[in-house]
This record gives C-alpha cells, structure tokens and sequence, in this order.
C-alpha cells in the first residue's frame, strides 16, 4: 500500500493534514524547501523505512481525525497572506531580539567552555537580518501583489515583471534561511544542552526549537500553498487576457 502514495510529494502531505508536519520533523525531513519532491525519493535518500513512516503517518492522521485541523488548501490568497503575517511574521519579529541576546549573552558567558556558541551567535544574528529583510519584501512587494491578483479581473501592472520572479527570490531565501537553520541545529548537536548549561542556555535552545518548527511551517505555507496559489492566479488571468 506504501508504494502506491510514494509518488505524492512531502509538501502535499503536509498541505492536506498539517499536523503531520510533526511527524516529519522527527524523521529530519525537509517538508517546506524540500517539500517538492516525493516522499520515496526523500526516505531512500535518508535511509528511512517508506513503510515505517507511513505507518506513522496514517497513526496520526486517524488520531486527528476528529480535530479540528486549519484547512489551508480551501483558503484564499488574502486569507494566506494575512494568516502568515498575523502569526509567522509577526511572531519573529518578536521572538527574534530576545533568542538573539540570549545567545549572546550564553556566548559571552560560555564561549570558553564551548568554542560554537560564538558561532552560534553570530549564525543566529545573521539569520534575523535575513530574515527582517526577507518578510518586509514579502509585507512590502509580494503579498500586496498577491492580493491585487486575487482581486483583479485583468492582469495588473507589477514593476518586478511577472509574479514567479519575487516567488523564486523568495524561494531561494527561505533555503538560505533553512540553511542557517540546519547550521545552528549542528553547532548545538541538535539543540541537546550539555550537563552543564546554565537555566538561560537551556532556555535559549528550547526557543530555537520552537522557532526553528515555526520556520519549517512558515515556509511550507509559503512554498506549498500560498505561492503555487498566487502563480495559479496569474496563469489565469493570463489565460483571459490571450483569450
Ligand atoms: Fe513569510
Ligand atoms: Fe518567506
């Protein structure tokens, strides 16, 4: 049975019942920037049983079945794009200042004890100004336009030319940002604190957990839902124009 849904991609998974978002992120499965590709190719790659995890995958499904689940495959471009604000962006923006001085201060404190956590500050640092960047364009350029599509009955003007140019800068960003993500999980041996962290350090690595989950899911609305919406738009419109 496994073999008949290895074609679908990580992404789709994800799209149709959110939740099993955690199950991936317990396997170290990329279902957000490496959400395109099918789940078989992605468990062959990384020595996972196919089998195992859809094992795991229908368990939660069923155990879900009964709750409530946020349905973004029905949800429009505006609602996407005011959700993804109202709670990724805005929950960066705030959650970001203090993880930063955290891990400065952890550094300062600790760094002779372990050489990493200064790189671990500075990776973080980097992360945020990438970041803060990356969803003003998105608040300032990509979303507004996302909705302009959504409400037009023509193609509008756009300076940036077509749609799927932002799209694919936005993309590349959110693999740098996954990127740095992947660094900082390996500079702290998988967010594991050592016997002998202090309460802010343990505290500091609990939070990079949480955001590091909350970036994954963030991407993947992007990637998987909300972008291939908006591109789906535009064709549209296109289509009516040539029509
Ligand atoms: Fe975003
Ligand atoms: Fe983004």
């Amino acid at each position: 049975m496994a073999m008949t849904h290895s074609a679908k991609t990580v992404g789709e998974y994800v799209k149709e019942r959110p939740s099993l978002s955690k199950v991936f992120e317990r396997y170290g499965i990329d279902y957000c920037c490496g959400g395109k590709r099918p789940l078989l190719e992605v468990c062959q790659e990384k020595g996972v049983s196919l089998d195992e995890l859809m094992l795991t995958l229908e368990q939660v499904t069923t155990s879900m079945l009964s709750r409530e689940e946020p349905d973004w495959q029905s949800a429009t471009v505006a609602q996407m794009t005011e959700h993804i604000y109202q709670n990724h962006h805005l929950y960066l923006y705030e959650v970001m200042p203090r993880l930063s001085q955290m891990a400065n201060k952890v550094a300062k404190v600790h760094g002779g004890k372990d050489g990493r956590l200064a790189e671990l500050a500075v990776t973080f640092d980097t992360l945020q100004a990438e970041l803060n960047r990356h969803m003003h364009k998105e608040e300032q350029v990509l979303f507004p336009y996302c909705r302009q599509l959504a409400a037009a009955d023509s193609m509008p003007e756009f300076h940036c030319g077509p749609i799927s140019t932002p799209i694919h800068a936005m993309e590349m960003e959110h693999e740098q940002a996954g990127a740095l993500l992947v660094q900082m999980r390996t500079l702290t041996d998988g967010y594991t604190p050592p016997e002998w962290a202090c309460n802010t350090y343990r505290v500091l690595l609990d939070g990079l957990v949480e955001m590091e989950s909350d970036i994954h899911q963030h991407i993947h609305e992007e990637n998987n839902i909300l972008f291939p919406k908006a591109l789906e738009l535009a064709s549209e419109l296109e289509k009516n124009r040539q029509g």
